[in-house]
């Protein structure tokens, strides 16, 4: 697996704490290297979860972060915030994709982390919703799981006994591509399969199996599942970053 600098800086425990999928800051310096983020500006965070996304790009780029989230409240992620002292750069916010208090334009970058596809996998999002919270020549980012490749009935054999409803939004690098390429509203600056899936996947799996239920419920063992029965290697992370026309 590649190295991740800027990631190591930060403690082992406390990611874990706060992460909700696989390392989300490994998975956010690996598409920061294909953006341009500079001092002052003002970024979306969009699907932040427990927000340790968004303390690593205030720290890292110096950038001011409304951190946006559904299922963890803006008071639980305001405490993060503070105890992480960033609470002068990142903004908790609590709201659902498609209702967002946020004015046309009022973004230099939006990015999403293991989040984009609960919601915008549709074909409308992009042009009806991501694309205008960014101003002309701001910048678009996001990462997602998905698939190598696209397959007829939209799934690998392999994981046919394990796929749920909400897998139907794994998708291929290319489809993600042209999902927003074809709205001509963008243009695609980046669009790859993260190296090392399962290496990146395998300590959030691990982790699920010991810790998910305490938080979240059953199902800890789904991932652990999904990439076993993965045997043709089908599990994919997708970076895509695009550039507003
Ligand atoms: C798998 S978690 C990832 C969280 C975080 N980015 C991370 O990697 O730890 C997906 C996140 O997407 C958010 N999300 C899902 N559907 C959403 C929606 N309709 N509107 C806003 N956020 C949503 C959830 O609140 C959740 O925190």
């Amino acid at each position: 697996m590649r190295p991740y600098p800027k990631t190591e800086k930060y403690d082992k425990s406390w990611i874990e704490q706060n992460w909700m999928g696989p390392n989300p800051l490994w998975l956010l310096e690996d598409l920061c290297d294909h953006m341009d983020l500079h001092p002052g500006m003002k970024v979306l965070d969009m699907g932040c979860g427990k927000g340790i996304t968004s303390v690593f790009l205030a720290k890292e780029y110096d950038v001011t972060v409304f951190a946006n989230d559904l299922w963890i409240s803006a008071t639980d992620n305001l405490r993060r915030f503070e105890d992480a002292g960033v609470a002068d750069k990142v903004f908790p916010i609590h709201a659902e994709a498609h209702q967002l208090p946020y004015a046309e334009g009022f973004f230099d970058v939006a990015i999403s982390i293991d989040s984009y596809y609960y919601y915008g996998a549709g074909e409308t999002y992009f042009p009806d919703v991501f694309s205008k919270l960014v101003k002309p020549g701001g910048q678009f980012g996001i990462v997602v799981p998905g698939l190598r490749k696209e397959f007829e009935k939209g799934y690998p054999d392999t994981l046919e006994k394990l796929w749920i409803p909400e897998l139907f939004a794994f998708h291929s690098a290319r489809w993600w591509r042209t999902l927003w390429e074809k709205t001509g509203l963008c243009e695609i600056t980046s669009c790859y399969d993260i190296d090392d899936p399962k290496a990146i996947w395998l300590p959030w799996a691990d982790w699920s199996l010991e810790n998910f239920d305490k938080e979240w419920g059953e199902g800890g063992d789904f991932d652990t599942k999904i990439l076993e029965a993965d045997t043709d290697n089908d599990i994919a992370l997708i970076a895509l970053a695009a550039r507003k026309k």
